[in-house]
């Protein structure tokens, strides 16, 4: 595969149970994420996105297949190395944040490094705020900022580590259009090759006009692969989704 692929999946299969309750929850998918570009994942629900995602970011164990992150396998490191990849390389954000709700927002950034030992530099917390339009909000606990401010966190606290791919599952699922608008926006432009190094973003999303801030759209039914497209607007990706979503299986 492409030597310039931040991520790159190979044949990845993720099967969950066993015999009459096995599901093949990814089947043999074969992927590459170009270093710098903002990919969106989309598909019907239950079609393998999160599983593809954890999978990618560590957070889940491949049945069988390859993942490379940022030129290292991930899909079969020791538990401690790969936690040490999760902490420093790889970022992730969820759909429902996931934030301290004890813990004010410079507190929640700050934790990944604390958990690593490591003792966060204010002003590198400061800064990462800033960076994600929270200048101001530093002591502020998750239940005083809106959905979209806490998402930022969130977002804020994947980037502390300078990771050089970023996870996003639904990332917008739970905020409302003007919120996910600034999240994309967000998202969109920490994707890139300007910087120290390059950025990469993976998204999860059920959005077609979430989709089409992204560069690229992949699309997943039954745990496949079922196309992709370059430069996507929210009709062409809403058109396609919804032959996903009405093609029986086999007929893909
Ligand atoms: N831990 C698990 N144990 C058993 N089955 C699982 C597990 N995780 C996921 N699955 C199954 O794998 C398939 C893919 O799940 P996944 O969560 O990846 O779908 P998804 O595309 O993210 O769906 P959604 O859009 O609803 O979030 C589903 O059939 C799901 O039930
Ligand atoms: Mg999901």
């Amino acid at each position: 595969m492409h030597t310039n692929n931040a991520v790159e999946l190979w044949r990845l299969t993720r099967a969950y149970g066993a015999r009459d309750s096995r599901v093949v929850a990814l089947d043999e998918v074969t992927a590459g994420f170009p270093a710098g570009s903002f990919t969106a994942v989309m598909g019907p629900s239950g079609s393998g996105k999160s599983t593809l995602l954890h999978c990618a970011a560590g957070l889940d164990r491949p049945t069988s297949g390859r993942v490379v992150v940022a030129g290292t396998e991930v899909g079969t490191l020791s538990e401690k190395r790969l936690t040490r990849m999760r902490r420093d390389r790889i970022g992730f954000v969820f759909q429902a944040f996931n934030l301290v709700s004890a813990l004010s927002a410079e507190q929640n950034v700050g934790l990944p490094l604390r958990l690593a030992r490591r003792r966060p530099d204010p002003a590198a917390v400061r800064a990462v705020l800033a960076a994600v339009g929270l200048r101001g909000r530093e002591r502020h606990r998750p239940a005083e900022l809106s959905g979209g401010q806490q998402q930022r966190v969130a977002i804020a606290r994947a980037l502390i580590t300078r990771p050089e791919v970023l996870f996003a599952d639904e990332p917008t699922g739970a905020l409302d259009s003007a919120s996910s608008r600034t999240v994309l926006e967000l998202l969109r432009g920490l994707a890139g090759t300007d910087g120290p190094a390059p950025r990469t973003v993976v998204m999860v999303t059920h959005d077609p006009l979430a989709a089409s801030y992204a560069d690229r759209v992949l699309f997943l039914a039954d745990g496949r692969l079922a196309g992709e497209m370059a430069a996507p607007t929210p009709e062409r990706v809403a058109a396609r989704l919804a032959g996903l979503e009405t093609a029986p299986a086999g007929a893909r």
